[in-house]
This record gives C-alpha cells, structure tokens and sequence, in this order.
C-alpha cells in the first residue's frame, strides 16, 4: 500500500514544493521502479492542509529539466495566482522558483498539478492533494484522501513516454494500463466513522468507483458540500472532479473501479480490530458553501464540444474545438462584467465524453427544468448530450476553460473568459 506523504501544514510558512524527478514502485516489489516526476521526493505530491480564509505562501521550485507551473486546481484565488503559463504567469524555468499565495476561501477537497505540456507532467507524476480544513470538521475517526492515477506502464517497469499519441488524443485519451489509488492511511477499525476524499487525478480516465465495506454518503462534490448528503451507488469521477464521502466502516474495505470488462482493484484498506466507542447517528450535511448567489442570467452563451476521430475535418493538434475554435484564441469566449450571472449551454457534439473545468469559480449544473443541480468546478458532459450551468462571475481576471482529458486539452480543446 502506497502511503501519501503529509506536508506538515500551514504552520510552515513559507510551504515549499521542489518540482523533481522521483522513482516509485508502482510495481510489486519483485518488479522494476518507474522513474516519474513528483514534487518533495514523491509521487503524488506532499498532501498540503490550509486552514479556510488564512493567507499562505507556497514556494515552488522547478529542479526540473524543462519549465513548470502549478495549478490550485478549484480555489477561487486570484488570478496571478492561477499557475497558467501564458495567460496569467510566466514559466518556472529550470533552477528557477516561484511563490504562489492565497488564502482559500472555502473548505473542501481540491488539488494541485502542473499546468505546462500538462498532458505529459500530470501523466508522470506531477500533482497531489489541497485539502482546505472546515471551519468545524465533522465528527469522524480518520479523514483519508484517496488520490486515483493510471499511467501506461512497460513491463520492466518504465513510464511509456509517449504522452501524445496521435490516435488516442482523436478518442477518449491516454489511458492506463495500470490505475491505483494512494491513500493517506491505510488501516482503519470495523466500526469507525471515515471521512474519504476521493480525486480523480487521472489525466484522461473517467472511473466509476464502488467502495466495498462502508454504509454512509457522499457529502461534497467537487469541494462544495451538498445540501443533502447522498447514496454512493453511481460514485462516477470524471479526471479532476473529487467526491468527498463519509462513511461507517462494516468490513473489509477496499476502492474498484467497475466496468463491462469486470471490476479493478485500486486499494485495500486493512480492517483490523473494533471501535465500539462510536454510537450510531446520522450522517450530517457539512457546512453549506458560501458562494455568491446567482440572479437572473444577464448573458446565456453557448460552447459548443467539436472534433476528435469522428468528428471531420481538424487535424494535427488542432483535433478538438470549442466552437470551432481550436486551441487558446488571442480574444476571449466570452467578456463579463465582475457579479455578472451567467448561463452557458455546454454541447457535447462529438462522439466522447468531455469534462470540463473553468478556473477562479465554481458554477451550477441546471436541471432540465433550469433548477440549481450541484455546484462544480468541472462537470462531465456525456457524448452527444448537453448540460446547461450557471455561474457568478465574481473574480477578476483570465480564466481558462477546458476539456479536463488533458490529451483533449492538448488536442485543441481550450478557451478562456475575461472577467472584468
Ligand atoms: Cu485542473 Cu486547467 O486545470
Ligand atoms: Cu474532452
């Protein structure tokens, strides 16, 4: 079982992340390491906890061979400190550091990952958890993350480098031939309460998950409580998207990923022993978001999903589009006024599923009948079909949108708004 190394937190001031090459054993033992990228000596990445509405500092340090940049994948920050090349950054260069800070406004479970040729750095390695601690923590034994990854791995143990193949970037992506999650405690007793946070931190892989061995709920999407907490059948993770469950531990526990192929272990969770101290209750909501409330649409936007191997005439990179618009344009989608609510129409019209991710916000999914559905920060939008959302833009500055199948992003499907 692959222990998740934890960053003593936010009391180390500044925090420092080194961006470097790490081996892991990703194989059983009897088998070779995989040389990958990782930050601190490990991969994923130190687990960093910050306390909501405090002011941090991150120092990242690129000892890498190539630049680098990082993203807090769903804080709301500022957008200088977004770690977008280009659009609100420059590169770390090689020997080169950065520092990143913010205070995060809201509690939840969020990551971080390289945000340059993230196809490639996200598929070796280069990303880990962001857990922003509630204000009052629900009443739990263990709060346990549980990071999911796949990578193509050869049979002596290596990484396959080719993150960008052409064919797979036209369909559903790179995919894994092997997938695992890492956890942040391994051994847990029959009875306890337990908080998971689950993220997807695959580049490209949709995984449906069944958790054996608990009886409780899922209580938070994407960072953001839900108002009512929910069953776990159709726990479905689209890359980037987190699920946050709390649950009663009744045997022994373990994490797969099902398919029509069969089902995939991903961990074990060693039971061993009893907590008879835990009484029975309800589980409850956690603290609602505070969020901007939305008004009534002042623009309603349509972003439209095009291209891939079925999907006719773009080529090379330029295989995905939004709108027909491949890759990063020099103008914005879209221009809106900092408060502005506003509804977008996400169209599926290719033959994958796409999940989408906007940065600086979080947004609703609608119902058909336009109420308020979850609130999300990537939503994943099945082939052919079409999910409307709504969001305040309430944070200044250059946000990316973009397919989260980060060889789709690659691929030509990006965009970006401006918020002034
Ligand atoms: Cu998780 Cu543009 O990123
Ligand atoms: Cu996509």
């Amino acid at each position: 079982m692959a222990i998740l190394p934890l960053q003593a937190s936010a009391a180390a001031d500044p925090l420092k992340l080194t961006a470097e090459a790490v081996t892991r054993q990703l194989l059983p033992k009897s088998e070779g390491t995989t040389a990958m990228l990782g930050f601190n000596g490990s991969m994923p990445g130190p687990e960093l906890r910050l306390k909501r509405g405090e002011q941090i500092s991150i120092d990242v340090e690129n000892r890498l061979e190539e630049g680098t940049a990082v993203h807090w994948h769903g804080i709301r920050l500022e957008n200088r400190m977004d770690g977008v090349p280009v659009l609100t950054q420059d590169l770390i260069n090689p020997g080169d550091s950065k520092t990143y800070s913010f205070a995060p406004p809201d509690a939840g479970t969020y990551w971080y990952h390289s945000h340059y040729i993230s196809q490639e750095q996200v598929a070796r390695g280069m990303m880990g958890p962001l857990i922003v601690e509630d204000d009052m923590p629900p009443d739990v034994d263990h709060d346990i993350t549980v990071v999911l990854s796949d990578w193509i791995i050869n049979e002596d143990g290596s990484l396959s480098d080719d993150f960008t193949d052409m064919h797979s970037v036209a369909h559903a992506g790179y995919m894994g031939n092997f997938a695992r999650a890492f956890l942040s405690q391994a051994e847990v007793k029959e009875g306890d309460r337990v908080r998971f946070r689950i993220i997807n931190a695959a580049t490209n892989r949709i995984f449906p998950l069944t958790v054996a061995g608990v009886a409780g709920s899922v209580v938070a999407l994407d960072g953001m409580a839900l108002g009512q907490p929910r069953g776990l059948s159709d726990l479905t993770l689209a890359p980037a998207q987190r699920a946050d469950l709390i649950v009663d531990i009744t045997g022994p526990v373990s994490f797969d990923m099902h398919s029509r192929q069969g089902s995939y272990r991903l961990a074990d969770v060693a039971v061993s022993g009893s907590n008879t101290d835990r009484k029975p209750e309800p589980i409850a909501p956690l603290a609602a978001p505070n969020l901007p409330v939305p008004g009534d649409p002042t623009q309603h936007l349509t972003l439209t999903m095009m291209g891939g191997a079925m999907g006719g005439r773009h080529g090379g990179a330029n295989i995905w589009s939004f709108n027909d618009v491949s890759d990063l344009p020099d103008a914005p989608f879209a221009s809106m006024k900092r408060g502005e609510t506003v509804r977008i129409t996400l169209a599926n019209d290719t033959a994958f599923p796409h999940g989408i991710h906007l940065h600086g916000h979080h947004f609703y999914e609608l119902a058909a009948d336009g109420s308020l559905g979850d609130l999300r920060d990537t939503t994943l939008v099945a082939a052919g079909e079409s999910r409307d959302v709504l969001c305040v833009f309430d944070n200044p500055g250059r946000w990316l949108i973009h397919c989260h199948m980060l060889s789709h992003a690659i691929g030509g499907m990006r965009t970006w708004v401006d918020v002034a």
